[in-house]
């Protein structure tokens, strides 16, 4: 078997914004590894194109979910249809983002909000929730706090109670299913991982080490795409490189403190991918491949899980950036005046 390869549709992998871009890539290459994959995203007809895509494949199991993750309750309300549905994810890609490339002070409020929720609010919640339920699978748990009661991923169901949802049916995040949206037709083989997690066999513990199980039984990985621009706090660039330097500190220290528990985290921090993120045009996207200045959504994709399922924290997908980061950081105000001078024209 491949690194990060399973048994065909025995592992669920979310990925966010896999509509378009890097996300879709991922969605394609873990499908071919075997995974069910959960799609989220803006704009349903991108994740339908996706879903046709992964069927063509032959991929174990899709489902959507329409969800605008740019909002305070995103992170726990796409939780909640994830629980509703049964679905335990053993693989997460936060990767939605959106650029920003305008002064602070032009920028509108709005904006920021935005752009600080889904880089920052939605995937720190997102990777809380996440880990938190991945942790009591390998019976590891929280401390006790004032959420831990509350909160059902701390709670072991048995065997054959998780329900699964049934159907093709999109789904959106505001307005969360009932259990009459929910068949409790569990897979027969437990492959719904928050059946077999939960089969009773995981210990809910209190403290950060399991007393009875001293090696993690099952491994959970979790990407964040961050940015080459946090080395490049460049006028204009404030509120994205921040929000991604914010995403990749967050990676580097999590990954330290889930680890134990059998977790691992990578942030990855690509320069130039050919996608529609910044509005190249395709003749651009095309023009910045063949000069070697972008690298294609698939090759990021395919670096940043290789990074993942070897356990890196943090990775630049095109690798020959690294050298360049010194000199970012060195850049003095005399060189970076002119480029802003130029630079002021592209700002939206
Ligand atoms: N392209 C690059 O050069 C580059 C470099 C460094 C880092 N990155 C990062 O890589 C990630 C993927 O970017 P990409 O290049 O693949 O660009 P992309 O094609 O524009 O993909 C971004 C995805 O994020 C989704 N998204 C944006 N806002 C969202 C929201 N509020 N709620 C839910 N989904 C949302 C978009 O979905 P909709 O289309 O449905 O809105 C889209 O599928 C981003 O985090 C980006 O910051 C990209």
């Amino acid at each position: 078997m491949k690194r990060g390869e399973v048994t065909k549709g025995s592992a669920w992998a979310l990925v966010t914004g896999a509509g378009s871009g890097i996300g879709r890539c991922f969605a394609l290459r873990l499908a071919r590894l075997g995974y069910r994959l959960v799609l989220v995203g803006n704009d349903l007809r991108k994740l339908e194109c996706v879903r046709a895509e992964l069927r063509a494949l032959d991929a174990a199991e899709v489902r959507i979910i329409s969800c605008d993750l740019a909002r305070a309750e995103a992170a726990q309300e796409l939780y909640d249809r994830l629980r509703a549905a049964g679905i335990a994810v053993d693989v997460l890609i936060n990767n939605a983002g959106i650029f920003s490339f305008r002064d602070i002070i032009r920028t509108p409020a709005e904006r920021i909000e935005r752009v600080i929720m889904l880089h920052c609010l939605t995937a720190t919640q997102l990777c809380r929730l996440v880990a938190r339920e991945m942790a009591a699978r390998n019976g590891f748990a929280a401390e006790p706090g004032p959420e831990s009661d509350a909160d059902p991923a701390m709670r072991t169901t048995p065997e054959g109670d998780a329900p699964t949802t049934t159907g093709d049916a999109p789904e959106t995040c505001s307005a969360p299913a009932t259990g009459a949206a929910s068949a409790a037709t569990n897979s027969a083989t437990g492959s719904a991982p928050a059946a077999s997690a939960a089969a009773g066999s995981a210990p809910t513990t209190t403290g950060t080490a399991p007393a009875t199980s001293p090696a993690p039984r099952r491994r959970f990985h979790i990407l964040n795409m961050a940015s080459y621009s946090l080395w490049m706090p460049f006028p204009g660039l404030t509120l994205y490189s921040a929000s991604k330097a914010y995403l990749k500190c967050f990676s580097v220290a999590f990954a330290k403190e889930v680890r134990e528990a059998g977790i691992r985290v990578t942030a990855v921090c690509p320069a130039g991918v050919a996608t529609d993120l910044y509005g190249l045009t395709p003749r651009w996207q095309r023009i910045g491949l063949r000069m070697g200045v972008l690298i294609s959504a698939d090759c990021c994709a395919r670096r940043g899980l290789w990074a993942l399922w070897h356990g890196q924290r943090c990775t630049v997908p095109d690798w020959w950036n690294r050298l360049w980061i010194p000199l970012c950081k060195l850049l003095p105000m005399c060189l970076i005046r002119p480029i802003r001078r130029f630079t002021m024209k592209f700002q939206k």
